[in-house]
This record gives C-alpha cells, structure tokens and sequence, in this order.
C-alpha cells in the first residue's frame, strides 16, 4: 500500500514541475569511475527532457545526445601522470582507506591544480559571465574541490552534490548528517548482524572520524586558495565557509538497507546506488537472445574487459579455459576481440566483440559471470543476482574480488596463474552449489526493492531542489553549530561544574555536621 502510494507520488511529481530546466554539471573529477556515476545522473536528467550542460576533464564514457559536453582535457603529459597516480592507487590497496587517502595528499594537489585550470578555462567561465545563461540547478561531482560550488553562488541556483561513495565522515560536513561513532562504524570496517560495535571498533570508528576532520582540515585551505584563485575577482562572493552552508541535497551512490551500513541519516542525504544501472534492460540482439534463450542447461558469461584480454592473458591460459568451457553442458558467451582468431570452435561458445553486458547479465537463463573483477561488472552482477567467478589480474581487481568472496557471491582465482583443473572445480562448485546463487539473489531482491529506483530519485530529487529554489527549510541546524556546540562539550561542561559544586557543597554541609557533632560530646565530656 505505502509503495503504491510513494509510486502515485513520484508520477505526479514526474509529470507536474521542473520540466525542461536548465541543468549545470560540473563534473570536473579525474577519476573514470567518480565520472560513470556523475554522468548516470546527469543522463537520467537528460532523458526526461531537462537541458543538461556538462563540464568534465575526461572523456566520458556514458553519455547522451542532449547533453551539451564541454570537456577540458588535460595534456597529454598530464594523463599520463594521472594514470600513474591511478596504477599507484589501485597497487597500494590499503587496509585503511584514511591512510591512502593521506598518502595521495601530494596527488590531490595536482589535481586541485587541473580543476581550477578547468574552471578557469574561457568556455567554462562564459557559463557564469555570459548573462544570458540561466541555470536552475548546479550538480557538483565530489572529488574534494568544494569550491567549485562557487558556480552556484555566480548564478544563483541551488547545488546538489553527487558524491560516488557512502554517506561517511568523508562528506557529512556538507549537509550536518550526524557522526554517531558509537554505532556508526568506520568506513571500511562492517558489524555482524545482531551484534552492536565492540569497544575496538567505537575507538577506531572514532579515531577515524577524527582523521577525516583533519583530511577535511587540510582540505579546506587548500579549498579556500583555489575558491580565491578561481572567484577572487568578484567582491560580491561570499566568504568560502558561507558558501559551504548552502548545500541543498547529496546524492550518495549507496544503498544502506541491503549495503549498510545503518545509520542515521538527515533528510538531506538521498541514495542513488546503482544509478549507473538500467532499471529495464534492452532486449537483447537476436543472435545473443537465441543463443541464451534456447540454453536449456543454462549459460555462462565470460568478460575479462579489454584490458586484460591485450596485455595478460598469454594463449596458454586461453587454450586452457577453452578445453574447461568447450566440455560444459551449459552455453557460453565469450567476449572476444579479434573474431578471425578465436580460441578455439565449439557448439556451445559464441564470441562476440561487443557485448551488453548489462543486458545479458539480465537474462534468466545466466547461471554464472566469469570476469576480471572490474568494479562496474561486479555491480551490475550483483544487480541483476548473478553468482560470480573472479579472475583478477591487477589494480583494484584483487581487492574487489576479494570482498565480493567475502559476501558468498561467488569465488576468486588469479588468471596469471590459472589452471584447467580448479578453472573446471570452480565453475562447477558455483553451478552446483545453490549458495553462491542464494546469497547474491537475495542482496539483489534487497537492492532492487525501493519506493524509487535510483533513475527515479535523481529525477525526484532534482526537480524537487528545482521546484523549491533550494532545500534550506531541511537543513540540519548543525550547518550552523560549532564544535563545541555540536558535540554538547559546553553542555557537559556545566554539568560537571553543577556536579562538582554540589559535591563541594555536600563535602562542607557533611564536614560541618560532623564538627558539630563530634563538638557536642566534647562539651558533654568537659562539663
Ligand atoms: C541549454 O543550455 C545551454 C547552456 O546554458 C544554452 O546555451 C541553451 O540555449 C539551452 N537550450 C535551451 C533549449 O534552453
Ligand atoms: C544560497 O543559495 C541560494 C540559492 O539557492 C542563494 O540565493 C543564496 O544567496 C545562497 N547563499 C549563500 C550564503 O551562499
Ligand atoms: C578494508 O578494505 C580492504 C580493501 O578494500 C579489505 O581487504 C579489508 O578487508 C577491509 N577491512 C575491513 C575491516 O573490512
Ligand atoms: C533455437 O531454437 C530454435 C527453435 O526453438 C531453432 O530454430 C534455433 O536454431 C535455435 N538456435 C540455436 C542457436 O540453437
């Protein structure tokens, strides 16, 4: 009942409002994968008729035909510095993401360098100097360069942020969404079920906590140099810290009920996970859809990206894992580059060059995704509650296999070192054994379930900030509360000093009760 009522909500507010606003994303990241979740949003917006402008560093991966690109690339020296830095990241694969967040201090203050080139480039600035540009919405990528929000104050419109992880210490500033270390762990750190948070785990929560208010610290000056740098020249923008206290809404690309972790969240904080995700897949091309389709014991997608596929993977490996597919019942899709030399014939493997993988990965008749542990096919699996055989190679492959491992999805082996026999063990084990299957259907039944679709919130959300000019009247008052303030310290500070006057005062009434009745027998005595 509550469902249909929230859907009759969102139709209405999806047909009534907002319509065709001029939408500005400032999508100036350098990370590919901050970039695919930005431009998810930005394409959501697009395709519901609004006008969305775009400014990105990099060349975006996903796109759309209404949406008016101005991209300023960097040099090509410093892409490939930044790929480097990317390699070096993805290499380091820190049990603490505070410490590697620390270590990559250097590396941010390149990037805060090639964003506000960005930012100060004459096609960007004519957004805001030119008159007759109207927008009636900023989106702000999170990367750490908060005042790029500046753009916002220049035209006079609200701004969300669409920030790429989970509502955390690492963004709670923006909006006033509580700490609550207590129950609340740290970033990288999960409780069991049923089971509160063990004194390590308060301490490190907190401790991380703190970490982050020193990052943010360190990121604020630097934040402040660049908003000088940037909007210096007009003596009518406000001070950084005022601009700061005018974040309407984040977008986090998260779902805590099926992801965690469980906490309280200010109105202000809006979930989109998965929004790089189609709510509906395309029907699938017709051989692909025969193929899978007539596959009465099932099919198996096999994608190791086109990274792996040119430089790791040696025709030894390829021959080996054809000799294990080429013998299963089940029919396998294979991504393969170069169709005039594939590894070998085979009734029940179709290569293909291109593949929907999003799509495929769809279809009821998949029983298992062979893959290289790639972030973005991890979540679409998971999605679409697919059990997963991992072969990472390098980068963050491991470490993404190894928590999709973790959670009974599936299991992991290195490509670099694969042999038929456990190849063949693995898949079997996966396609026999319901568990795998079991546990990764159920996160996707949790995943799924919502009163909006993550495409939907965006829409909603956004037009919602457009409807009302800004979100102010939902702004948690910790917006404007200093530490102290924030955290009660001059609360507990009198409390204290009550208690300590009242134990003051009972130590002097009880000395004075004493002396008088210890003084009365003596008088007794001497009488
Ligand atoms: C869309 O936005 C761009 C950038 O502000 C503007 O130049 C263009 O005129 C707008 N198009 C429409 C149809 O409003
Ligand atoms: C906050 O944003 C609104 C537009 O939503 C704008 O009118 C106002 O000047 C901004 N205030 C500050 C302090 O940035
Ligand atoms: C923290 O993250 C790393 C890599 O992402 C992972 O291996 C590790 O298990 C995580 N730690 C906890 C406590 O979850
Ligand atoms: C799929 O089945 C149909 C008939 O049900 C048949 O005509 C077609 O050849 C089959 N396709 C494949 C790829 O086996």
């Amino acid at each position: 009942m509550v469902r249909i009522l929230l859907l009759a909500v969102a139709a209405v507010a999806l047909i009534g409002g907002g319509q065709g606003a001029n939408i500005l994303g400032l999508f100036t990241s350098l990370s590919p994968s901050h970039l695919i979740i930005q431009m998810s949003a930005a394409k959501a917006l697009a395709e519901r008729g609004h006008n969305v402008t775009v400014v990105t560093v990099l060349e975006p991966a996903i796109t759309h035909k209404d949406i008016n690109l101005i991209q300023v690339p960097l040099s090509e020296e410093d892409t490939e510095h930044m790929s480097r830095v990317f390699e070096k990241m993805g290499k380091n694969n820190d049990k603490n993401m505070l410490f590697a967040m620390f270590r990559m201090f250097g590396h941010m203050r390149f990037m805060f360098h090639k964003i506000a080139d960005a930012l100060k480039d004459t096609r960007v600035r004519d957004l805001y100097v030119n008159k007759d540009n109207r927008f009636d919405l900023v989106l702000s990528g999170f990367a750490l360069n908060d005042y790029q929000m500046g753009f916002a104050q220049k035209l006079k419109a609200p701004v969300i942020v669409v920030a790429t992880l989970p509502p955390s210490p690492l963004f709670n500033y923006l909006i006033g969404n509580p700490e609550e270390p207590s129950c609340v762990p740290s970033i990288n750190d999960s409780v069991e079920k049923g089971k509160g948070l063990s004194f390590g785990q308060r301490l490190s929560s907190y401790l991380t906590g703190i970490g982050y208010k020193v990052f943010s610290k360190m990121g604020e000056i630097q934040n402040k140099k660049a908003y000088k740098e940037v909007f210096g020249d007009d003596p009518h923008m406000p001070e950084y810290s005022e601009m700061m206290k005018n974040v309407s809404l984040v977008f986090f690309a998260s779902h805590a009920i099926s992801e965690g972790p469980i906490r309280p969240n200010v109105p202000g904080v809006i979930e989109i996970g998965g929004i790089q995700i189609k709510d509906t897949p395309t029907p699938l091309p017709p051989n692909i859809e025969e193929f899978v389709g007539n596959a009465t014991d099932g099919a198996i997608l096999l994608s190791l990206g086109s990274n792996v596929q040119g430089s790791h993977l040696s025709p030894d490996t390829v021959q080996k894992m054809f000799n294990v597919l080429s013998k299963l019942k089940q029919r396998v899709i294979w991504k393969w580059e170069d169709l005039d030399k594939t590894p070998g014939k085979s009734d029940n493997i179709l290569y293909s060059k291109w593949l929907p993988q999003d799509d495929i990965l769809a279809h009821p008749k998949i029983k298992l995704f062979i893959n290289h542990a790639g972030k973005g096919g991890i979540t679409e699996a998971q999605y679409h509650g697919k059990p997963m055989l991992s072969l990472p190679v390098f980068g963050d492959q491991p470490a993404n296999a190894d928590a999709m491992v973790k959670k009974g999805f599936g299991l992991t082996q290195s490509l670099l070192t694969l042999e038929e026999q456990p190849f063949r063990e693995g898949i079997e084990e996966i396609l026999s054994n319901p568990t795998y299957s079991q546990a990764v259907s159920t996160f996707s039944k949790l995943y799924r379930d919502r009163p909006l679709t993550a495409r939907e919130s965006v829409i909603y959300w956004s037009e919602y900030v457009i409807r009302h000019h800004g979100a102010a009247h939902l702004q948690s008052p910790l917006m404007h509360m200093s530490f102290v303030a924030a955290n009660n310290l001059d609360v507990f500070a009198l409390l204290a000093i009550i208690l300590v006057v009242f134990l003051l005062l009972t130590k002097a009434v009880i000395k004075f009760i004493i002396r008088k009745l210890s003084s009365k027998p003596k008088k007794v005595k001497k009488q």
